[in-house]
């Protein structure tokens, strides 16, 4: 069973899921990097070409992809929770942890990252209202709430570590 983290732009889904990986010496996957490596493209380029509702799909594949290949710890782009199939996938999915962070950690760690088209294309106040739309999904999207905001990526993956132990 894999560990799969989901959670907003900056809630620290990859360093969380690098740091399970390097700690306890699981495998990893971050769909994002599956995705940029598949198309040779940066992920948040892949998406402002191919349009978010392609991207989707796309991100949707690479889940099925991922969670089928029982890779140990999977980290999955903050907006996978935007498609229905992905978000069905991930309820029918047992250990999936919502790394829950406060907006404004968020948006401080991501505001003007061009990387991140969906930040970059809009202000704070949109943002807010894309992050509060997406909590409700992330948590119908979960199993496990994890609250992430200021804890290190150590403590977190010690406790989603202990969680999944315990499962
Ligand atoms: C997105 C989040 C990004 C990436 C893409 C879209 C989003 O991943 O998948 O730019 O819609 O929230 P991170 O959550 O790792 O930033």
């Amino acid at each position: 069973m894999s560990i799969i983290l989901i959670g907003f732009m900056g809630a620290g889904k990859t360093t969380v899921a690098q740091t399970l990986a390097t700690d306890y010496q699981l495998g990893m996957a971050d769909t994002d990097d599956l995705l940029s490596q598949r198309f040779h493209c940066p992920t948040g380029q892949l998406l402002t070409t191919l349009g978010e509702a392609r991207f989707r799909q796309l991100e949707y594949q690479a889940l099925q992809e991922v969670i089928s290949q029982k890779i140990s710890v999977i980290a999955t782009g903050g907006g996978i929770i935007e498609s229905a199939a992905s978000l069905a996938l991930l309820q029918a999915t047992p250990n999936v942890f919502w790394l829950a962070v406060d907006f404004m950690t968020c948006w401080q760690r991501i505001a003007g990252d061009l990387s991140r088209p969906i930040a970059a294309q809009t202000n704070q106040k949109a943002l807010t209202m894309r992050f509060k739309r997406r909590q409700i999904a992330y948590r119908v999207a979960s199993n496990i709430i994890i609250e992430a905001t200021q804890k290190s990526p150590q403590q977190l993956a010690a406790e989603i570590y202990s969680h999944y132990q315990n499962d």
